[in-house]
């Protein structure tokens, strides 16, 4: 397999005091901009897609193929793992298994927890035999992800208790626990749940993910990986830039047509875009390794 099982990346990530970034794709301007920034800054990158997006680009198949071509064109050699982002059944886990995905997220968050672990176990089993790795989702994370609502006051918060018995029952890899984030953008700041971050990351052992990336304050960010997180998703503040780069060019010139004269400054924003948020995250220039946590913190949180 030529992409990377996610939890190697991060169980890496979380030795040494950073996190991964999960950028989601949305077309092959996406794919460049994505892999062309974590080659020139040396950091590991998870390339994430939605079902949806899956369907809207031409199915499982061709997603791994264009990301697999365009690091052999690029001569990509940092840690590139491609990962199904909120999958909703066994199925299209499967199906991505299939296609040569190295990661998949089961999201059963709206079932209740019995069921939600039967669920996350089947795909854990399966895809354990391909050293594919799994994420879980407990609590539900809010707001707006591909155009579907998800409002819920009930169950907001994932109970650090429950997470412990689905990560032990379930074998999932990867935990992300709703502790305050949300899809899209905040009304107001956000309310992440820190203590609950850190007792999850302790009693679970397991990464944890921090979904609804977007508009998180830079302190937020870093105290979320002090507190536990190794992989931080990020897609509609990318999809916000690249739009409004295109809306610029266009704006600019009324009659130009060339497609990929507004295409290429958008791309150039979108690198740009994925940078920062590397950056921000500290996984810059770790391909080439910075021991920082010791092993020896591995499995307690930092504040
Ligand atoms: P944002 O769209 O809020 O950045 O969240 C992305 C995400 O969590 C993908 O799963």
């Amino acid at each position: 397999m030529r992409f990377v099982p996610m939890k190697e990346m991060l169980d890496t990530a979380w030795v040494n005091g950073y996190a991964v970034g999960q950028f989601n794709l949305n077309g092959l301007e996406f794919a460049q901009a994505f892999l062309q920034a974590a080659q020139e800054e040396s950091s590991p990158i998870i390339i994430g897609v939605t079902e949806k997006a899956v369907h809207c680009m031409g199915g499982y198949r061709l997603i791994a193929t264009m990301v697999e071509s365009l690091m052999e064109e690029y001569e990509i050699t940092v840690p590139v793992a491609l990962h199904l982002d909120h999958s909703t059944s066994f199925e299209s886990c499967m199906h991505a298994l299939k296609a040569g995905f190295s990661s998949v997220m089961i999201d059963g968050s709206h079932l209740p927890l019995k069921q939600n672990t039967a669920l996350t176990k089947k795909v854990v089993d399966a895809a354990s035999i391909l050293g594919v790795s799994v994420e879980g989702e407990l609590g539900r994370i809010t707001g707006e992800e591909d155009g579907t609502v998800v409002d819920t006051a009930e169950g907001k918060f994932a109970i650090p208790d429950e997470c412990q018995r689905y990560v032990e029952e379930s074998g999932v890899d990867c935990l992300a626990p709703a502790l305050g984030s949300v899809h899209g953008f905040y009304q107001g700041k956000p309310d992440l749940q820190f203590g609950r971050m850190v007792e999850v990351r302790e009693r679970t052992g397991v990464p944890l993910a921090l979904h609804g990336g977007t508009g998180i304050p830079d302190e937020d960010i870093q105290r979320a990986i002090a507190s536990g997180i190794s992989k931080i998703n990020v897609n509609t503040e990318n999809q916000v830039a690249f739009t409004a780069a295109i809306r610029k060019a266009l704006e600019e010139k009324p009659d130009l047509y060339l497609v990929r004269q507004y295409l290429e400054p958008a791309i150039e924003v979108l690198k740009k875009n994925v940078k920062e948020k590397m950056r921000l995250f500290d996984s810059v220039g770790q391909v080439k390794g910075k021991e920082k946590r010791g092993k020896k913190a591995v499995g307690s949180c930092r504040r």
